[in-house]
């Protein structure tokens, strides 16, 4: 029996490979890795939208915010589908909902919670698959894929990414206001770096991209040559 096993380890397959892409919110990080995936015919999560969707579930639930046990349960059993930029909750478009400055807030909040978390852990290592995964988020490198063939820590400016934000939601027709944006994107990044849990920092093995003075191609570009040199060490 030993000597079957040694055989079918010996012959199992290399599990997907990772490019794990995290950063502050607003740095483009949903962006570039959309545009890496699409380059490598590779999978694309988008840890981000889970926890939006889960804050809304919760604030329709009307759960209060602070019950880390009814977050814990949402957060295991929520209905949730991804379809690339939409995502669908309950069977409804939530692709809009999830997006607005209250759900941001209220993400940034539930995923402070160890519960939540964990709850959500197995759900983003499903999206593994063959032929490889673009994961970004906050902790795709340092806790969900701690194996990822490639780490990139992607940011700008917090005045770039109000910028950016400013100019996303006038797109939009949505109105916007660049000083309340900046602070709102001071105060995210505070939460998501100063939290206990799994907080928002570079790790010694991710590579750090500022993107502050760079396009999306060329950030695009930089993470697809960073990837063909990773995956040709040995
Ligand atoms: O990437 P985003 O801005 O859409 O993420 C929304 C919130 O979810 C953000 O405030 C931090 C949290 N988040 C997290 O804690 N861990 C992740 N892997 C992804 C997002």
């Amino acid at each position: 029996m030993q000597g079957l096993d040694t055989a079918s380890r010996s012959h199992s397959v290399p599990p997907a490979p990772v490019i794990a892409i995290d950063g502050p919110s607003a740095s483009g990080k949903g962006t570039v890795a959309q545009g890496v995936a699409g380059a490598l015919g590779f999978h694309y999560l988008n840890s981000g939208a889970l926890y939006r969707t889960v804050a809304v579930a919760a604030t329709r639930a009307r759960l209060d915010l602070e019950n880390e046990l009814g977050l814990h349960d949402i957060a295991l059993n929520i209905n949730a589908k991804f379809y690339g930029d939409h995502v669908e909750l309950e069977g409804q478009d939530v692709t809009d909902a999830i997006r607005t400055e209250a759900i941001s807030e209220a993400a940034s909040r539930i995923a402070a919670f160890p519960k939540v978390r964990s709850a959500l852990l197995e759900r983003q290592r499903k999206f593994r698959r063959l032929p490889g995964l673009v994961a970004d988020g906050r902790d795709m490198g340092t806790v969900v894929f701690p194996d990822a063939a490639l780490k990139i820590f992607l940011t700008a400016s917090p005045e770039e990414r109000a910028a950016r934000r400013y100019k996303q939601l006038m797109e939009k027709g949505m109105s916007a206001n660049m000083a309340a944006l900046l602070q709102d994107i001071r105060a995210r990044d505070g939460r998501d770096s100063d939290r206990a849990a799994a907080p928002l920092q570079k790790s010694a093995d991710a590579i750090l991209i500022d993107t502050t003075r760079m396009s999306v191609a060329e950030a695009i570009a930089q993470v697809l040559a960073l990837y063909k040199q990773a995956s040709r060490a040995p």
